[in-house]
């Protein structure tokens, strides 16, 4: 394998990198990406496995370069010791499904804060460098979304569709706006407010090396889970498994509140790539906070549903007539549970990552779409279907 050369022309020597979740969605791209293109190594934390099984099986070239831990950071003395172990960590565990976050606050904020304190102060007092995962999220809600609905100005539309600066989200001056406690959606966002600014005083006292990484709805294989087939049947994964067990089932997608909210979305494997710009460019990532999302990827929830529906993109990749009813709508409080609440519109401002790390997303959303759909339909196409034979009731 020849050398990898960072941004600035210089070899990049191999390190050893402590990845905590990496058996997750996230953890298993960038795990396949060092193994396969790098000679960096991993001690690959997590309570699960399954996702980066293909990784660990002994005999790969790679084998020596992966070690699993089955570990849970809530309560093991194991960790100071991986972490000191390491060059670089990557903390990326954490509960980060929209269902958990008003239905299950506390377990919530404690993964998201209380449990990512360790890692934060292991890498601070061991002098080690910590690339943080945190989420688009913090950003909350648009300045404009408060505005009442016959204010002037928002009639005017000059804050919320033709001034960009209400809407694009910068890492450093967009303010964070969450709504009441009693919206307990924003647990979430809000302990992942907290361990950035913990990240960034440690940073700034103490000299710790830092990078955020702030996610904006990175889409892909190995997303979640679909229910009932590889996760809970009553569990509620994030909105593109949620959106891809309707189409499994030949059901309508869901809408919830109109699917009126606009997001960005990103293919995994761009998204991977400005991962490894960070971790191979100490240099030029340490100290900032990076959006990564592709603001040219923006759509409401509504359309998310009809592209996936319509004979654009899952009835090619499934071979299936298009649903005669492709969407139903449903009420949050339906759906969620008391205490939800959503962001109106998320765009990131590219202009930080751009300029230091040099990295753009390229991949469309149809393409992204279909690629991910084509993954869903070849994984679970079958099993969803001797499952639902399982439930019809016999003659
Ligand atoms: N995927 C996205 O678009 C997105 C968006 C915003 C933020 N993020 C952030 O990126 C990170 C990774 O997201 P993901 O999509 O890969 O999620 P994921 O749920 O697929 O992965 C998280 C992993 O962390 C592990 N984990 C959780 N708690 C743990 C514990 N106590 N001990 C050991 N392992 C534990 C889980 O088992 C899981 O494998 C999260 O911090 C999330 O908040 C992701």
């Amino acid at each position: 394998m020849a050398a990898r050369l960072d941004l600035d022309g210089q070899v990049i020597e191999p390190l050893k990198i402590c990845m905590i979740g990496a058996g997750g969605f996230i953890g298993s791209h960038l795990c396949e990406k060092l193994m396969w293109e790098t000679q960096h190594s991993v001690l690959a934390i997590d309570v699960y496995s399954d996702k980066i099984q293909h990784l660990l099986e002994p005999g790969q070239s790679w084998s020596s370069r992966i070690e699993f831990h089955r570990i849970n950071i809530k309560h093991d003395s194991r960790l100071e010791g991986l972490i000191k172990l390491a060059d670089l960590t990557i903390n990326l565990a954490a509960i980060c499904t929209p269902a958990d976050y008003n239905t299950r606050p506390l377990d919530t904020i404690y993964s998201n804060f209380i449990d990512a304190l360790p890692v934060v102060r292991y890498c601070s007092d061991n002098n080690k460098r910590l690339i943080h995962f945190s989420t688009c999220e913090v950003y909350g809600k648009t300045i404009g979304s408060f505005l009442p609905e016959d204010s002037s100005l928002r009639k005017a539309c000059i804050l919320f569709f033709l001034d960009p600066s209400y809407y694009v989200l910068k890492e450093d001056e967009s303010p964070c706006i969450f709504g009441p406690i009693e919206k307990q959606r924003w647990s979430y966002a809000c302990a992942k407010q907290l361990i950035e600014r913990v990240i960034y005083a440690e940073g700034a006292e103490n000299g710790l090396e830092f990078t955020i990484v702030r996610p904006f709805n990175w889409i892909g294989p190995r997303m979640d889970f679909i229910p009932g087939i590889d996760g809970p049947s009553e569990g509620v994964p994030r909105v593109l498994a949620c959106f891809s067990t309707n189409l499994l089932k030949s059901e309508p997608l869901k809408l919830v509140d109109g699917g009126q909210s606009q997001r960005t979305f990103v293919y995994i494997k761009d998204a991977i790539d400005a991962v490894m710009r960070m971790v191979e460019n100490p240099q030029r990532a340490n100290g900032y906070v990076f959006n990564v999302g592709n603001p040219d990827n923006e759509v409401t929830v509504r359309e998310l549903a009809l592209m996936m529906t319509e004979a654009s993109v899952y009835t090619k990749v499934s071979g299936r007539p298009q649903l005669d009813e492709p969407t139903i709508d449903v009420s949050s409080k339906e759906f969620y549970g008391e205490g939800y609440d959503d962001s109106d519109k998320r765009i990131p401002d590219m202009t930080i990552i751009k300029k230091q790390l040099e990295w753009e997303p390229k991949t469309s959303l149809f393409d992204l779409l279909e690629s991910t759909l084509t993954y869903q339909h070849k994984t679970y196409a079958r099993a969803m279907q001797q499952l639902l034979s399982k439930s019809l009731p016999t003659a």
